[in-house]
């Protein structure tokens, strides 16, 4: 007699399981590690079209899909199967478990994920406690239908936090485009109508527009048109809180508003405020949860932000200073060094570097000098030749530079370029002695945009060359000091 025959034959009551999953491996496992199991009865499916035909003849207990198939797809397969027994208990198989696939998933109604690869234990927890919950749930006291349920919302809470937390972090730096997507993100967790994001201003004590996202005939007009709104804001801003209102109490923001405050360092940024859809069932305090929640974590992402933004201005404006101070005693620096930054930028977007290369480039060029700061005026400022000597101590302006930025780590890039813009294409620059693509992109550009600025400007050793001889000497030095495809293109643009 077999292990399941004998299950049978003492009263166990046998659980029907369909796996479908076209890749036959993984099919196999599940199979035949639910299979030494008596308690269970699996079926398997290797397409969705064969699955539906099975379940139209069986009465599965559970069902386990992949979400990846050929033709269709897992997600396909739950809608219909949801459709034909709403009570079917769906565990779905995913490789790449996505927040927006796992909301999208328990929305059609699956009960679980299981991830690629998963081990057999997780298998086997998951199938057994789903099994017994729908097990509670068919056994229908009123009890196990609730704790079900609060099961499932909890579940949804869940992966909405997730959602928010992933699309927060995801967004990008730009500011303008944080602020949109916050409120893009408020109006799909709460299924608000039009959700606003208005900066405070603690000078002028006044709210200004930052976005208004949604269909809107503006919550900015009732707040300039409303007074009690007014107040609310301001008690939003004196308590540093979110409030939920009802129409009972402001008839003009029927059916009902949340505002939460955005807050960085303990300092109100600014209101959100969000108006749920009319016709709809009024805000409750979940909504009002998921609001919070929301604001929260855009209020660390936004002070990360601003933090970043202001060591960065912070430190760019101290190395300008240094420039400066370069500046004082040797006017040429600088002005050479604006002029190579306009120029490498120039050469940059011919070449179709990015924007970040470029912004790369606007520092670098700035800074690619800052070495010059550790040289003597006797020798920076030398009208005649340079002994052997000096112009050892000039070629270690590219080091010190980069040692001046090193400690930054935000200009790790920049850094590379200030300490090769003296490397030469055949190899016998310096400070290194790097040769070709091995040299930065960016500082063979800088390199280039130097060379030529240098040589049409007037120098206290040698006054400037003609445009023509100093494109000349560019064509003539292509392979030896630059690169080919640099001066190529600086030509174009000459
Ligand atoms: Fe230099």
């Amino acid at each position: 007699m077999t292990q399941r025959a004998s299950s049978e034959k003492s009263g166990i009551n046998i659980k029907k399981i369909l796996v479908v999953d076209d890749y036959l491996p993984t099919r196999k496992l599940i199979v035949d590690t639910l299979g030494q199991s008596s308690n269970y009865h699996i079926h398997e499916a290797q397409n969705g079209p064969q699955a539906l035909h099975l379940f139209d003849e069986n009465n599965y207990d559970l069902l386990i899909s992949d979400i990846m198939m050929p033709g269709m797809s897992g997600m396909d397969l739950l809608a219909l199967i949801r459709e034909k027994n709403p009570n079917a208990a769906v565990i779905m198989i995913t490789g790449n478990p996505t927040t927006d696939l796992t909301v999208s998933a328990i929305k059609k109604g699956a009960v679980d994920f299981l991830t690629k690869p998963f081990d057999i234990d997780e298998l086997l927890y998951k199938v057994d406690i789903h099994l017994r919950q729908k097990e509670m749930l068919t056994g229908e006291s009123l009890e196990q239908v609730l704790a079900q349920n609060r099961l499932r919302e909890k579940t949804v809470e869940l992966s909405k936090q997730g959602y928010i937390y992933d699309s927060i972090d995801e967004s990008p730096m730009d500011n303008d485009a944080i602020f949109h997507k916050i409120a893009e993100l408020a109006l799909k967790l709460v299924d608000g109508e039009v959700c606003s994001i208005l900066l405070f201003d603690e000078q002028d004590n006044e709210f200004h527009e930052k976005v208004v996202s949604g269909n809107s005939e503006g919550l900015l007009k009732n707040y300039t048109q409303s007074p009690s709104l007014k107040m609310v804001y301001n008690e939003v801003i004196e308590r540093k809180e979110a409030v939920l209102i009802h129409s009972d109490d402001h008839p003009e923001v029927a059916p009902s508003l949340i505002c939460a405050p955005l807050m960085i360092r303990n300092n109100i940024l600014g209101i959100l405020t969000i108006r749920k859809k009319r016709n709809r069932e009024v805000f409750n305090k979940r909504d009002l949860h998921h609001i919070l929640s929301l604001t929260k974590r855009a209020s660390l992402n936004l002070e990360n932000k601003i933090l970043y933004e202001s060591i960065y201005i912070n430190v760019l404006d101290t190395l300008k200073s240094l420039i400066s101070s370069i500046q004082a005693r040797d006017h040429y620096t600088e002005e050479h060094s604006q002029r190579v930054t306009e120029e490498s930028v120039r050469i940059a977007l011919s070449m179709n570097c990015s924007i970040n290369d470029i912004e790369s480039l606007k520092i670098a060029g700035v800074l690619h000098d800052i070495g010059k700061i550790a040289v003597p005026d006797s020798i920076l400022l030398k009208p005649g030749k340079l002994t052997q000597e000096e112009y050892l101590i000039i070629k270690n302006h590219p080091t010190i530079g980069e040692n001046i930025v090193k400690p930054i780590i935000l200009l790790e890039k920049e850094r590379r370029i200030i300490q090769c813009h003296h490397e030469r294409w055949d190899g016998n620059g310096y400070p290194i002695g790097l040769k070709g693509a091995d040299i930065p992109m960016l500082a063979r550009i800088l390199s280039v945009a130097d060379s030529y600025d240098a040589m049409t400007n007037n120098r206290p050793y040698r006054t400037a060359m003609s445009k023509e001889k100093a494109i000349e000497e560019l064509i003539q030095n292509v392979n030896a000091q630059f690169d080919p495809d640099v001066v190529n293109a600086y030509i174009k643009i000459l």
